[in-house]
């Protein structure tokens, strides 16, 4: 079965559109989602305007700035900096990655946990690994649209063997911690790991996430597991795909989710969410 991330995402920002509607009555206002772009990278161009068109159908109010590739880094910091102060501002996101001259490591500590909508600042990243029982703090949201995504193939997680490729901050890592706290017995591979094919083979769910075309290949899979392809590559034509070989996994899969229209989707649709909660939480965290 392949499950679509577009259609699930479409449903879940329907339901988060009636939520938000209801703001304004109990709020006062609607939650606003700040993004930071800096430079031209086509990639983060097209997340940015579908981050844009989310926004816009869940209903937020939206904020971008696009800044130039040569953007000090002081200047981005000192953004970051008065966008942490200004209360009309629920969230805020530096899209990555980042011109070269540009700590990442410090634009992402400058954000405020509070406003932290991708869930990368070190407290909530700790919040993370620590597993805390209140659930205030912000999930990344690509893992958790994974998540999401499994619930939705009715994919059982706990006893079951979850092999990650991949170990990014973003997907990598905290995918792994929220398949461990699920019960899943979980591997994480990498360009180090030897034997690798036998390793995936022994999965009953695959993640994908380490940036290479079609590199899941249907020898690699155990039949009747779930595939997850968090792939955003070129191939050979320069059309866009997943890590994982479509065609000789699909056959195989229990549940697989394509490229594009699977897991992209429901990064934009959980960081809705993630806004959605940041916004709540200053209204009953005071
Ligand atoms: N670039 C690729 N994925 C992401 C993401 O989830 N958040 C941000 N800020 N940048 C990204």
């Amino acid at each position: 079965m392949v499950i679509s991330g577009k259609e699930l995402a479409a449903k879940l920002k329907a339901e988060m559109a009636e939520q938000v509607a209801e703001f304004p009555g109990k709020y006062g206002r609607v939650p606003h989602l700040v993004v930071i772009l800096v430079g031209n990278d086509p990639g983060s161009q097209t997340y940015v305007r579908n981050k844009e068109k989310a926004c816009d159908v869940v209903g937020f109010k939206h904020t971008t700035y696009r800044l130039p590739e040569d953007t000090p880094e002081q200047e981005v910091l000192d953004r970051i900096a008065e966008l942490n102060a200004d209360d009309s501002v629920d969230g805020i996101l530096v899209q990555l990655p980042l011109p070269r001259h540009i700590s990442e490591t410090k634009v992402i500590e400058a954000i405020a946990k509070e406003k932290d909508v991708d869930g990368f600042h070190p407290l909530n990243t700790a919040a993370l690994w620590q597993k805390r029982p209140n659930n205030t703090c912000v999930v990344p949201c690509t893992p958790m649209g994974i998540i999401k995504l499994l619930e939705e193939g009715n994919v059982e997680i706990a006893g079951k063997k979850a092999v990650v490729l991949g170990r990014s901050q973003i997907v990598g890592l905290p995918i792994s911690k929220l398949l461990l706290d699920r019960n899943a017995t979980v591997t994480i591979c990498h360009s180090r790991t030897k034997d690798l094919a036998e390793v995936t083979r022994q999965a009953d769910i695959l993640v994908a996430a380490i940036g290479k075309a079609k590199f899941v290949t249907g020898d690699m899979v155990k039949e009747g597991a779930a595939v997850i392809d968090v792939g955003m590559d070129l191939d050979e034509n320069g059309k866009l795909c997943g890590d994982v070989d479509f065609a000789s996994v699909e056959p195989k899969a229990s549940v697989i989710t394509p490229v594009p229209g699977g897991v992209g989707p429901m990064t934009i649709c959980c960081l809705m969410s993630n806004t959605i909660q940041c916004f709540l939480n200053r209204f009953t965290q005071k």
